[in-house]
């Protein structure tokens, strides 16, 4: 039985703490959060105590093997931190930290006092993506050369407005798109280039956009776009290859079509029927952490993996600031 603790009860709080309370081998033994009042309900509704800061739970809770920390970015460091140093496994939400010397410190730190760390990077357990990738691990399109790939919905309301806070959230791009840099990394491998444009620092707020271009190294392309100027949430992806093309569009009824190339009477469309309503993604990344944990196995996405796209997502913004290439190899 793994004893949780979850700090942070937004809306990622909120995720974790339920898929926690779900699970046959977890015990949910508190829920942190400054804003007590405001998630009593949901502990209540989740058979967790509340508690309104880190020390209170750690003092008052008899076990804790985990500390989940779904706090706003910039807090990560400093809870990972108190965390690891407990000596307790340590769950993150992506990004890791809000540069990248925090983020070494978290994986440094996590590594002194040998607890595991493992990062939310959660596309690489969303049904469409996964079966993405084991298709083109599989071959189904030939060589990919082009990717498209986009994300987004309207400007996300968070506590403390913390996320219109560039120095505290990284934006759009650290905070939002590097889910697919992440997932891009997964399948094609090391990044060489950046080259990006947006409305960052122009004064836009409360629209957001971005368009990043990425060579692999490899030689693959990618442009991957990401906006907090539209309503609805959606994501998609387009890869090309040699031989067909795998398009996904969450917008859509039946979001992913693997596409033959030629022979369009014969070998036409294969409709792949996953959708995100099967499981939930944050379930199942979840579930699979405590699993590595109970094998020593190591997680589909490691804290190193989550560095990488943190290194992509931040190369990303210098482009866009300096109007330059940003060469990462
Ligand atoms: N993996 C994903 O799909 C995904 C989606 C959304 C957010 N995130 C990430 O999750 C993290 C949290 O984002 P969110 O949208 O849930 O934010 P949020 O603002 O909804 O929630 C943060 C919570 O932390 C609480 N809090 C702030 N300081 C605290 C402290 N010192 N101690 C205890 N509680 C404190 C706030 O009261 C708030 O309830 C961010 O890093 C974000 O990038 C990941």
């Amino acid at each position: 039985m793994f004893h949780v603790l979850v700090i942070g009860a937004g809306t990622m709080g909120s995720t974790h703490a339920a898929a926690y309370a779900a699970m046959d081998n977890v015990k949910l033994v508190g829920i942190v959060d400054i804003q007590t009042e405001k998630y009593v309900g949901l502990a209540q509704r989740l058979n967790a105590p509340i508690f309104a800061t880190y020390e209170d739970a750690m003092t008052n809770i008899e076990q804790v093997d985990i500390v989940d920390i779904c706090l706003p970015t910039y807090l990560h460091k400093i809870y990972v931190k108190k965390a690891a140093n407990a000596g307790k496994h340590v769950i993150c939400e992506k990004p890791l930290a809000r540069n990248l010397e925090d983020a070494r410190e978290i994986i440094e730190v996590c590594k002194q006092n040998n607890v595991k760390l493992f990062v939310g990077h959660v596309l690489r357990f969303f049904p469409e993506y996964k079966e993405a990738k084991a298709q083109l691990d599989q071959g189904a399109i030939g060589n990919p050369a082009i990717v498209r790939t986009t994300r987004g919905g309207a400007f996300p309301q968070a506590w403390n407005h913390w996320y219109a806070d560039f120095q505290n959230s990284g934006g759009l791009v650290l905070d939002m798109i590097i889910h697919d840099f992440d997932f891009l990394r997964w399948c094609f491998g090391d990044v060489e280039r950046v080259y990006a444009k947006g409305l960052l620092g122009r004064g836009s707020y409360p629209l957001e956009y971005s368009l990043v271009t990425l060579r692999f190294v490899n030689g693959i392309i990618a442009h991957v776009e990401g906006t907090w100027s539209h309503e609805s949430f959606s994501m998609k992806f387009e890869i090309a290859g040699k031989t067909g093309i795998l398009d996904y569009d969450s917008s859509k009824d039946q979001p992913l079509v693997a596409v033959s190339r030629g022979g369009r009477g014969s070998s036409g469309g294969v409709a792949v029927p996953e959708s995100p309503l099967k499981e939930n993604p944050y379930y199942t990344e979840l579930k699979h952490f405590l699993s590595c944990i109970e094998k020593g196995n190591d997680p589909i996405v490691s804290a190193e993996d989550a560095f990488e796209a943190m290194r992509i997502a931040l190369a990303a913004i210098e482009s866009m600031q300096t109007g330059q290439q940003i060469t990462l190899r």
